[in-house]
């Protein structure tokens, strides 16, 4: 039987051409994963070119040793979350870097290994940590959190729009423990065709909230210019509207060259742009890395150059 990888890196030669600008650089992978990205960055590197590779989980960290085990020497792989990234940098006394990639969201592995409760087509206790020392899981989230508080997580993270009546539904048939628990509450309030979307949108709803996916964005990005040395490339693979919302506004404030005041009396404050956008409209998949990797089809790519 043909054992599926364990992550197909997506738009790999997309975000390589805009990331490497100097092959003897140094440059951090803040989501690792099943280390394809990182792969493909050190061999289109020189031998003096390095990797500082992140992943919050610890099963990534483990997969990829293995695979990257030859470019010993030029690969430091931590496991932190790229919201630390800054002070992780600092802890090894890193210099400036030359590039930032982020690939956001999970990987297929985990996606695909019910065991860690990520998928509504699996049966397991529902648990959605990418951390899994964090104390807060998908089951805590879900049979913890007020219903007012639920039905928010519900629309703002899923923009699901019964976020109400399943958040109601859910909290009078607590204790949800399982996987199939709650996709059954979903499925007994969403009608037929509609169901899988309402399953997608919710699930991904709490896993953002047990993982504060948008938090640990905005700050990796906030610090990135900071890292990164004048003509340093910051890029950015989402997966949803709501991260790739975070991730073009970023830009666009970054780049500005003053923050409107918003009052009709006081003027536009000046200010230094740090970063440079380098595409104007998101870089999406072609029809062939859609049709061999469905999870191409919503990636959006989108790059910056430090000033
Ligand atoms: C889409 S996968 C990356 C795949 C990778 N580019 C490859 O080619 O195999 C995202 C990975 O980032 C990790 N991750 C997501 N958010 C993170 C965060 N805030 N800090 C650290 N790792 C994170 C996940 O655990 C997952 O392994």
């Amino acid at each position: 039987m043909a054992v599926s990888p364990y992550h197909t890196p997506v738009l790999l030669n997309e975000s390589l051409e805009y990331l490497v600008t100097d092959p003897s650089g140094v440059y951090v992978d803040a989501t690792l994963g099943g280390g394809g990205h990182t792969e493909a960055l050190l061999l289109r590197l020189s031998p003096a070119g390095r990797v500082v590779a992140f992943d919050q989980d610890d099963e990534a960290i483990a997969e990829a040793k293995k695979r990257l085990a030859r470019f010993e020497g030029r690969i430091d792989l931590r496991r932190a979350n790229f919201g630390d990234v800054a002070a992780e940098l600092a802890s090894i006394g890193s210099a400036k870097i030359a590039g930032i990639l982020l690939d956001l969201g999970v990987s297929s592995h985990q996606l695909d290994d019910a065991s860690r409760g990520f998928s509504f087509r699996g049966d397991e206790r529902l648990d959605m940590r990418m951390d899994r020392r964090s104390g807060r899981s998908a089951y805590d989230v879900v049979n913890a959190t007020d219903e007012q508080e639920l039905a928010r997580i519900l629309w703002e993270y899923g923009e699901e729009r019964r976020s109400r009546q399943i958040a109601r539904s859910i909290v009078r048939q607590r204790p949800v423990e399982t996987t199939t628990q709650l996709a059954r509450i979903v499925e007994s309030l969403t009608p037929g065709p509609t169901a899988t979307k309402s399953l997608a949108r919710v699930f991904q709803a709490i896993r953002i909230e047990v993982n504060q996916e948008l938090e640990q964005l905005r700050r990796c990005l906030v610090d990135a210019p900071e890292l990164l040395r004048p003509g340093g490339r910051l890029v950015v693979i989402a997966y949803h509207s709501l991260e790739d919302r975070i991730v073009k506004e970023f830009i666009r404030d970054a780049a500005a060259d003053r923050i409107p005041s918003g009052s009709k009396y006081l003027p536009d404050e000046p200010r230094t742009p740090t970063l440079r956008p380098l595409t104007k409209k998101p870089v999406v998949a072609g029809p062939d890395e859609e049709k061999s990797n469905p999870r191409a089809r919503s990636a959006k790519l989108r790059a910056a150059e430090r000033l």
